[in-house]
């Protein structure tokens, strides 16, 4: 028999938890990168009232944490990946990575010209020197022919990212990394930032596989969310894995740690989450397909993304081109219109980081001229919302607004 407080729980969660949300119109609008990546149900809300509810007892509080252990074995077994380590953000996962590299002076770490400028701040941060490359044209991730046009005796690390969901060409560039070893450290480690691809896929493995280690995000807009932070490191190297489980739990007899440990109520939470995360990328390539297909007939002058084969995109951003003529001022007028007129965002994710102000990156010497082919997705690239919950009115309220938006900025 359920005791009376499992069933208040569930009562709770019941009610906690919408099922339906109104249309997407000018009056209830919808950012081009959603809030929430992806959605909670009642069993989350469970699981964290249970945790609640047996940490009340001030002998014993929080303290055991079996559930952050679980979920780190969940994801390992999802990923396919020997160790996960979970933490609290993308960001510390990134830094983790960095500092397991004991980066000396003069060392290089090859990364995307554009992506999410924290990727780029992390290498700085441990004394790295960033050397940026372009992007290819068709998938927007890292072109492994510029990583070898500027990988020096000097590069230690190729920090990739996985971007718009669709996961970087790992192979392609651990090849590069092997002809052109470090002398002392060998081979660049290829460093995968998985924050956008949790569940994504790459030549019959998941994202999180391949590559010498993967960083997720949990933060609120990604895949798979814990509570609005979290994170994870994944990696099949079981030395790296003590470095990085030293370094987020205090250390150990061999290297420095401090804490950068999830609480238990994000793990309980990441365990459902992990329990769904397959079928919910699915129901986001599902949309994905209907939103393509009504684009492609709508608004044939948009370049669209594609699927490369052997690849398995996860969607968290459908990122279009507008055509080369509307580059620039055309394709910025058409993302303060379409928000302002019909309800829906766009998102530029993102431009080449060195153009973002107030960052330190805006003065590294880096610019457009240095990665024209960068600097033109930059210019051209935006992205409609992407959602497992979008109905199929919304696809088409999504596709009929883009089409009265290039209308609009065809005529300025
Ligand atoms: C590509 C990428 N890397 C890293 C991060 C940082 O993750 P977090 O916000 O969890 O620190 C994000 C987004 O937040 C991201 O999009």
């Amino acid at each position: 028999m359920e005791s009376s407080k499992t069933a208040a729980i569930k009562a709770v969660a019941r009610q906690i938890v919408p099922t339906e949300f109104p249309p997407i119109s000018k009056e209830h609008p919808v950012p081009g990168e959603p809030s929430l990546g992806t959605w909670y149900t009642p069993e989350e809300v469970e699981a964290l009232l249970e945790v609640m509810a047996s940490s009340m007892d001030w002998r014993v509080g929080f303290h055991p944490q079996p559930e952050v252990g679980e979920f780190e074995k969940e994801f390992a077994a999802f990923t396919g990946s020997n160790y996960a380590f979970a933490c609290t953000s993308g960001g510390t996962a990134l830094d983790m990575a960095m500092m397991a590299l004991d980066l000396e002076p003069g060392d290089e770490v090859i990364s995307p010209a554009a992506t999410y400028p924290g990727t780029h701040t992390s290498i700085i941060g441990q004394g790295g020197k960033l050397v940026l490359a372009e992007l290819d044209p068709v998938t927007y991730n890292l072109s492994p022919e510029d990583v070898e046009r500027r990988i020096t005796k000097n590069t230690r690390a190729i920090l990739v990212v996985h971007d718009h969901g669709l996961s970087a060409p790992i192979d392609e560039l651990e090849e590069v990394a092997k002809r052109h070893p470090h002398p002392k450290h060998g081979p660049a480690k290829v460093i995968g930032d998985a924050a956008r691809a949790c569940g994504a896929g790459y030549k019959g493995t998941k994202v999180g596989k391949k590559g010498w280690m993967t960083l997720f995000s949990f933060h609120t807009q990604k895949l798979l969310v814990t509570l609005g932070e979290g994170g994870m490191v994944t990696t099949d190297d079981s030395e790296a894995f003590d470095r990085i489980r030293a370094l987020g739990n205090w250390g150990s007899e061999k290297y420095w740690g401090t804490n950068y440990r999830i609480s238990k109520l994000q793990a309980a939470v990441g365990l459902v989450q992990i329990k769904h995360l397959a079928e919910k990328v699915e129901k986001r390539r599902a949309n994905a397909w209907k939103l393509l297909d009504l684009l492609a007939k709508r608004v044939p002058e948009i370049v669209l993304p594609t699927e490369p084969e052997g690849y398995y995109h996860a969607w968290y951003l459908m990122t279009c081109m507008v055509p080369k003529e509307f580059a620039g001022e055309k394709r910025n007028a058409l993302l303060k219109w379409m928000p302002e007129n019909t309800g829906v965002g766009l998102v530029v994710g993102n431009q080449p980081t060195y153009r973002y102000p107030g960052r330190i990156l805006h003065h590294m010497g880096f610019s457009d001229a240095d990665f024209p082919v960068t600097a033109d997705i930059g210019d051209r690239m935006f992205a409609p919302p992407m959602h497992g919950l979008l109905t199929d009115a919304d696809l088409e309220h999504i596709a009929d607004s883009l089409r009265a938006g290039m209308d609009y900025i065809a005529k300025l």
